[in-house]
């Protein structure tokens, strides 16, 4: 009779235990941006989905604590969450990002990458021609980079063909950051497909603009 109250009673203990188990914590994935570009504000959550609070939270970055600074605030929404933002994504920002919930039953980790975009390649501004060119009228454009790292080597092309500064045709460099192209006088050969590329030593852009003379839409090809 002893015996089965003391294998009750283990068994009771191994209930608990079973029981203590069961209420870890549990933790949600969570991804950053795919399209973070430097500057920008990020921020992802830690959501506990079960287990019971208490929960101690931290958070690391490729294995060592993530502590409060400047560009990175960590903030407990409630008992079951802690946000982590990143207010301004730097270069360094990149990196293996772990949330860490433990109570007193155990813990959970979920971890998530971040890689902000190739930094410093160049972005240009569209461009676009005016849709009121008539023959003889003067038609230019402005290629001008809104992103990147100067110095900037710009060409320009017309239907894949490069263009030079030549026979009513001027390219100007207004400056480190805009190159100007002006068709003195637009004629039915004018028309075409105009692009303009900006690259420097981490990579480049191109942008495009169809020049069509006005009663002469046909003659593009
Ligand atoms: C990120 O860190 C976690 C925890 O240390 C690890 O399990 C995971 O493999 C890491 N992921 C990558 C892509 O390095
Ligand atoms: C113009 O040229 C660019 C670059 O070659 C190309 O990507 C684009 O599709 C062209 N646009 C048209 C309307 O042909």
């Amino acid at each position: 009779m002893k015996n089965i109250f003391a294998i009750t009673a283990l068994l009771l203990l191994v209930d608990n235990k079973a029981f203590a188990d069961s209420a870890e914590p549990q933790i949600k994935t969570f991804h950053f941006s795919n399209v973070l570009q430097l500057g920008m504000r990020e921020s992802v959550q830690c959501t506990v989905m079960s287990g019971d609070p208490p929960f101690e939270f931290s958070w690391l970055k490729d294995g060592r604590p993530l502590v409060d600074l400047r560009d990175v605030s960590i903030r407990k929404s409630d008992d079951f969450m802690s946000t982590l933002v990143i207010t301004k994504v730097k270069a360094d920002s990149n990196g293996n990002y772990t949330c860490r919930v433990s109570n007193s039953a155990g813990y959970d980790e979920k971890s998530a990458v971040l890689s902000v975009q190739e930094s410093g390649v160049p972005k240009i501004n569209p461009f676009h021609f005016s849709g009121e060119l008539d023959l003889g009228m003067r038609a230019s454009v402005q290629c001008a980079v809104i992103y990147g790292d100067p110095p900037f080597e710009f060409s320009w092309s017309k239907n894949g063909h490069k263009l030079v500064d030549a026979r009513g045709v001027s390219i100007r460099a207004i400056d480190d950051f805009t190159s100007t192209l002006v068709i003195v006088k637009v004629d039915a050969d004018s028309n075409g497909n105009y692009s303009c590329k900006a690259a420097n030593s981490k990579g480049f852009d191109e942008k495009s603009a169809l020049l069509l003379v006005k009663g002469k839409q046909h003659t593009y090809c």
